[in-house]
């Protein structure tokens, strides 16, 4: 199986915990992306739910595929969500934010009764840290906030796109943090959501109750 026959088997088989009725989160990515084309196909079949997207591109798309799509304030609770992953430990530890979405998955997973992550196999890491960690900062902070990130111990950036700094859906700057190996994720997760000007940081920690990872040889199931 290639990569992206990987992402879909795993896309495939989180998809089938989605069942009438649910309010369904749905993430953000080309992982998540093959995930939300799967639940519009059940849509379109009969599937009855309703849909909290993580960001515009997933709203945009959800919407085109005639999923039923909601905001926060519409709903009570969000029964499942399924999302991408850019790193995953073996302690279900995550990196996210490569596609620049993970304040609104965040928020999104912290309200759900459940999070399954969906990724291919080259996701799964020994330690956190080869991805660099997205940390989601308000505009007027980020000049100040890069040599603080330095003295964490990273090499930061500003991300760029089309040669331009690249904005989130919700306004503001992401710094991608080169740390290489994280040895201790818990910590650095504190530090960094006690900085002022920081939004919020890629590292989830205990969000994901079950990990789906296509393989070589099929979807391995990890579970909180
Ligand atoms: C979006 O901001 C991220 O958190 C994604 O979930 C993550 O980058 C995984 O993306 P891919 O599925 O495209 O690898």
């Amino acid at each position: 199986m290639n990569e992206d026959a990987q992402k879909l088997a795993a896309a495939q088989a989180a998809v089938d915990y989605i069942k009438d009725g649910m309010v369904v989160g749905l993430g953000t990515g080309s992982t998540a992306a093959k995930m939300v084309d799967l639940v519009g196909a059940r849509v379109k079949d009969g599937l009855d739910i309703v849909a909290v997207p993580t960001s515009e591109a997933t709203a945009a798309q959800a919407k085109g595929l005639g999923i039923k799509v909601v905001g926060l304030d519409e709903v009570s609770v969000i029964d499942l969500t399924i999302d991408g992953t850019d790193e995953v430990d073996p302690e279900m530890r995550l990196i996210k934010g490569g596609g620049g979405a993970h304040l609104r998955e965040k928020i999104v997973a912290s309200l759900s009764d459940q999070l399954i992550i969906i990724a291919e196999n080259k996701k799964m890491v020994d330690t956190l840290g080869a991805f660099k960690l997205p940390v989601e900062v308000v505009p007027f902070a980020a000049g100040a906030l890069l040599p603080k990130m330095e003295a964490l111990g990273s090499e930061p950036a500003i991300r760029q796109k089309d040669g331009d700094n690249f904005y989130t859906d919700e306004g503001n700057l992401i710094i991608d943090c080169a740390f290489g190996a994280i040895d201790n994720p818990e910590e650095l997760a504190i530090t960094l959501s006690t900085m002022a000007g920081v939004v919020e940081h890629g590292l989830f920690i205990n969000f994901a109750d079950m990990v789906l990872v296509g393989t070589e040889t099929g979807v391995k199931k990890f579970e909180a």
